[in-house]
């Protein structure tokens, strides 16, 4: 298929190009890097062998984006592009929204008029709230979310409902991801955060190269085994190969689909410190300090669906996650800066 990928420069777009090509698909990215590099791109044509057609163009820009859509005939987008720190959105509200649901009203609006009716959208977890039960699976009433982030995932997913419904032509899969850790194995590519990382997996790695000195665990008084909260993670590659399989949903005519994507498996802060200790060796000093306002206590996937309807399944376990994860940031200490 011919596939327009916005964000593609980011981390799991990046990703998920180099699987889309592996599959033979012919992918555009358009993204407008501000938050990834473009390097990214050149290192995903190095794992592919394949160049990887790149457009600068922000997906609020209307002129831009029909100049794109105009050029190609796309048979589906994969919409990566927005902003996503959660704390961030907080003190950004009208930036966060402006970005993520004017984008995409843009977005959509021009692909209508082209003709080009498929869309996959990155959602998450964040849209079930804290969730009524674990395993979450798809059926599970969205929540409450805490910060305008979460909302514009909301947001986005009731606009594209509201799409198909009144015209059935399109067909929209709305993927929501679980916690993606983890890179490509080559080490070429992955998670670059501006700044501190806000996420727990980069601050992992980052302190294991030596840039912070020790992790800051927060909260240790939850009511799970050990204290700490739980989640799903998952490796971005096992999350990339997950829209390559949801373009069957898409080639089938599904209307609309939700899927989870997810391992199922849930794991708690102090396990990720310790898988990754053990599948790499290095030692991650850390303090439990208070609660993260927001953070929910516990929450996992139940991914069957997507099993079921897909043939899509995580492979990849948690030492694998944190040894990708250590070997991308061990390669390139200063992510694409190099
Ligand atoms: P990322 O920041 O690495 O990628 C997003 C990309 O979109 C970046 O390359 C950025 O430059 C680009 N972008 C942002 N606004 C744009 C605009 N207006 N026009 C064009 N490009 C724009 O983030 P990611 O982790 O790869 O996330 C990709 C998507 O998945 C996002 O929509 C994110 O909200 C969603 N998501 C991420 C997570 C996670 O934990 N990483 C979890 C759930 C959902
Ligand atoms: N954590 C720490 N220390 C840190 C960073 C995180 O203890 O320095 C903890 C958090 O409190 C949480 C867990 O590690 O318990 C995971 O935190 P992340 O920030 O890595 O991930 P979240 O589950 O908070 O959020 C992620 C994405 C959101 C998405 C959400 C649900 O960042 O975009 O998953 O899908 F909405």
């Amino acid at each position: 298929m011919n596939i327009l990928v916005t964000g593609g420069a980011g981390f799991i777009g990046s990703h998920t190009v180099v699987e889309l090509q592996n599959a033979g698909h012919e992918v555009v990215v358009v993204d407008n890097l501000c938050n990834a590099s473009e390097k990214s791109l050149q290192r995903v044509a190095q794992i592919t062998g394949k160049q990887v057609p790149f457009y600068p163009v922000d997906i609020r820009d209307r002129a831009g984006l029909e100049q794109v859509m105009e050029q190609y005939r796309f048979d589906c987008c994969i919409h990566f592009a927005g902003l996503k720190a959660v704390g961030e959105s907080v003190g950004m509200p009208l930036e966060y929204y402006d970005n993520n649901i004017g984008g995409t009203l843009t977005l959509l609006d021009v692909m209508r008029q082209h003709g080009c009716k498929n869309i996959i959208f990155s959602s998450s977890a964040t849209v079930y709230g804290d969730p009524a039960e674990i395993p979450i699976t798809e059926a599970c009433p969205k929540g409450q979310c805490t910060n305008p982030y979460g909302q514009t995932k909301t947001m986005i997913e009731q606009i594209m409902m509201d799409l198909q419904k009144a015209d059935p032509a399109w067909n929209i899969v709305l993927l929501r991801y679980f916690n993606p850790i983890g890179a490509h194995q080559s080490g070429l590519i992955g998670e670059n955060p501006r700044g501190i990382p806000n996420n727990l997996m980069p601050y992992i790695t980052q302190v294991a190269v030596g840039k912070r000195p020790q992790l800051g665990v927060f909260g240790g008084d939850y009511d799970t085994p050990d204290g700490t909260c739980i989640r799903d993670y998952i490796h971005v590659v096992d999350l990339a190969v997950g829209h390559v399989k949801a373009l069957q949903a898409i080639e089938r005519g599904c209307g609309l689909a939700i899927y989870n994507l997810g391992t199922g498996k849930g794991c708690s802060v102090l396990e990720v410190i310790h898988a990754f200790e053990t599948a790499t060796g290095v030692k991650i000093p850390y303090v439990v300090q208070g609660r993260r306002a927001g953070d929910i206590p516990a929450m996992y996937s139940d991914p069957g669906k997507a099993e079921r309807e897909l043939g899509w399944k995580a492979q990849y376990g948690m030492e694998e996650m944190c040894r990708d994860s250590w070997n991308w940031q061990r390669k390139n200490p200063n992510g694409f800066e190099d």
